[in-house]
């Protein structure tokens, strides 16, 4: 039988995993199918009932339900605890129910892809809410020497940063105390989306620094035109996505897929 996964979230008829794990299945020759499904918004867990209950073996979960993931999972690996959420859920050998976050990873991996200099790097994150909150330690894994959190509203900044005391040089601030250079900006609000930009100083880069928005589309956003005005070399969140999904099917299948063949193709298809 072919084995189920599916991407849970609401809305989902935009999302290009079902096109992404399509992709990664059949290049490296595993039988599965993939389903984007849209729960209704206080229905995450009855919707992943049905879904297991009908044979699904796996999941991805956006937005919103990436806290109630977090909360129905029987098990949670450390990346999750430290996000607060789950954005890859997976029956284990176990009978148990797993949740893990790729989210984080992700980022690092479509960083490293662009040859983004980490090990040292004081780092700029704009932004405090989940998005944020799921890349911070993968960010201090990789060796990045300090790390500023910037938010709209102080209070959520500096509560994120008190999270990470001990484990990194993280701190709090609003937009109006941003002090830089930083070797790399990485926009996690939702401000993109709305076609905003932060109220962000004007010598934020420092020589190569490189400005990445976790936000995608066909024309770059607003922030990376602000960024490339400014002489930063600037990247968008495709890749990121690409690379969270490849470690989701690792996660299931204990395959790794080639992602470059994808970044190639989805670009052309925005
Ligand atoms: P996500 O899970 O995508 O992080 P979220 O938890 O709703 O979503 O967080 C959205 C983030 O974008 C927040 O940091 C929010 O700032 P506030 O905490 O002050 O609300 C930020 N954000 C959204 N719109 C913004 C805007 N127009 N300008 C600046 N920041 C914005």
């Amino acid at each position: 039988m072919t084995d189920r996964y599916a991407v849970f979230g609401h809305p989902i008829g935009h999302s290009k995993s079902p096109r992404i794990h399509a992709a990664f299945a059949e290049q490296t020759g595993q039988k599965l199918c993939y389903d984007a499904i849209e729960a209704p918004v206080n229905g995450f867990a009855g919707a992943w009932q049905a879904f297991v209950d009908a044979g699904g073996r796996g999941g991805n979960v956006t937005v919103p339900f990436k806290q109630e993931a977090f909360a129905l999972a029987e098990v949670l690996s450390p990346r999750a605890q430290l996000a607060g959420a789950v954005n890859t859920l997976l029956i284990g050998e176990d009978g148990r129910l797993h949740g893990d976050t790729t989210d984080g990873v992700g980022l690092v991996r479509d960083l490293d892809a662009h040859a983004a200099p980490l090990t040292g790097a004081r780092v700029l994150l704009l932004g405090a809410g989940g998005a944020s909150r799921g890349v911070i330690e993968p960010l201090l894994e990789a060796g990045i020497a300090t790390l500023t959190v910037a938010n709209r509203t102080v209070s959520k900044a500096e509560a994120l940063a008190a999270l990470f005391v001990g484990k990194g040089d993280v701190t709090g601030c609003g937009f109006d105390r941003i002090e830089g250079p930083f070797d790399l900006v990485v926009n996690a609000t939702s401000a993109s989306l709305a076609g905003d930009l932060p109220p962000l100083p004007d010598h934020l880069f420092a020589a190569d620094g490189l400005a990445y928005d976790m936000m995608y589309a066909a024309e770059p956003t607003v922030f990376l035109r602000w960024a490339a005005e400014r002489g930063a070399r600037s990247v968008d969140g495709l890749g990121m996505l690409i690379e969270q999904a490849a470690e989701s099917f690792w996660l299931w299948r204990q395959v790794r897929p080639d992602t470059a063949p994808l970044r190639e193709l989805l670009r052309r298809e925005l």
